[in-house]
């Protein structure tokens, strides 16, 4: 009788050896938190999609940054849920728009804290496209543009320290560079949603951004879930533009992606785990169906893992509680 010569359980054998053979840490520093910061006073609106994220008015935005700081996350990332919304999309980059506000209150309290602002018109166009439409309902990629340069201008200017431009337009990462170079603001980084999908996971997010397309899809500007390759090229694109960091969107179905993004490009990678993501593990979590707090270790790890550098999360402060 044969002994297997190479034991894999050798080093499983107890915890010490397993932590000395671990390939993946998570740690507090590769997250960013996302919030949506909603016009008025005095809301907080829990998302119904998504327990334990909240709708929250500039004012009422103070404690939750407070804990996102004692916790030792680094960076938070901002969506604007405005009080009106046009076809031209002018809450977006109005100088005294939510996100602008949320911005300098943050920046002047927490100056070390980074803080990142989603660009993009949909949850500021009163029909939910990231675009400007035109008469036939397409999409004016070359007029969006512009005002998606406004847009980031203005975030810029009230002290943001990254855009992350989440539109999917061709040429927007060039247009914004250039736009915030023009105008003094060389050292504002862009973070680009670089390979963003069409996705069904994004559901919960737009009942908490408001921001549901009220006719048509987004499937002539966000990418096909089918294709891997095309994930290249947009990110090709994106740093000869002058991204400075690039995203894979969601993540947990697309880590494929993630890993073959990793193996092709050395600069910084973000994994966006998405709404939907995290409305599956709390609602099977809250019927009893699998252990929370594992699922979203052994999720973030994954994402991790497959070669994601920055994990943007609502589980943020969930898991930095448990890394504490
Ligand atoms: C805006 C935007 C979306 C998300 C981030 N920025 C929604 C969309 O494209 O429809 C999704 C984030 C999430 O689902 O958590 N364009």
């Amino acid at each position: 009788m044969a002994f297997p010569i190479t034991r894999m359980r050798r080093l499983r054998k107890n915890e010490a050896l397993r932590r000395m053979v671990r390939e993946t840490s998570l740690s507090v520093d590769d997250f960013i938190y996302p919030l949506f910061v909603v016009y008025g006073e005095n809301k907080k609106i829990p998302v119904t999609s998504m327990p334990g994220v909240y709708q929250l008015s500039c004012d009422m935005l103070e404690s939750e940054i407070q804990e996102t700081v004692d916790l030792g996350i680094p960076a938070v990332l901002l969506f604007g849920i405005p009080e009106n919304k046009d076809a031209a999309a002018s809450s977006a980059y109005d100088d005294n728009g939510v996100v602008q506000q949320a911005v300098r209150l943050i920046k002047d309290r927490w100056p070390e804290l980074l803080v990142i602002t989603d660009v993009c018109l949909c949850e500021y166009t009163d029909h939910g496209h990231c675009g400007v439409v035109t008469g036939t309902g397409t999409i004016d990629n070359d007029a969006t543009l512009e005002l998606l340069a406004q847009e980031a201008l203005s975030h810029a200017k009230a002290g943001a320290d990254i855009v992350a431009p989440s539109d999917m337009m061709d040429g927007r990462i060039g247009y914004i560079r250039e736009a915030l170079d023009a105008s003094g603001f060389a050292d504002t980084a862009v973070m680009a949603y670089a390979a963003k999908y069409a996705s069904g996971f994004y559901g919960p997010f737009r009942e908490a951004a408001e921001s549901a397309p009220q006719f048509g899809d987004r499937k002539t500007y966000q990418m096909d879930p089918a294709n891997s390759r095309e994930a290249l090229r947009e990110i090709e694109l994106d740093l000869a533009e002058g991204a400075d960091i690039i995203m894979v969107k969601p993540a947990l179905a697309y880590l494929d992606v993630i890993a073959r993004v990793r193996e092709r490009f050395n600069h910084p990678l973000a994994a966006y785990n998405v709404s939907g993501e995290y409305a599956m593990v709390k609602a099977a979590a809250a019927n009893g169906w699998l252990d929370e707090e594992r699922i979203m270790m052994e999720v973030l790890t994954a994402i991790k893992r497959a070669g994601a550098d920055i994990i943007i999360t609502y589980f943020a402060k969930e898991a930095a509680r448990l890394l504490g």
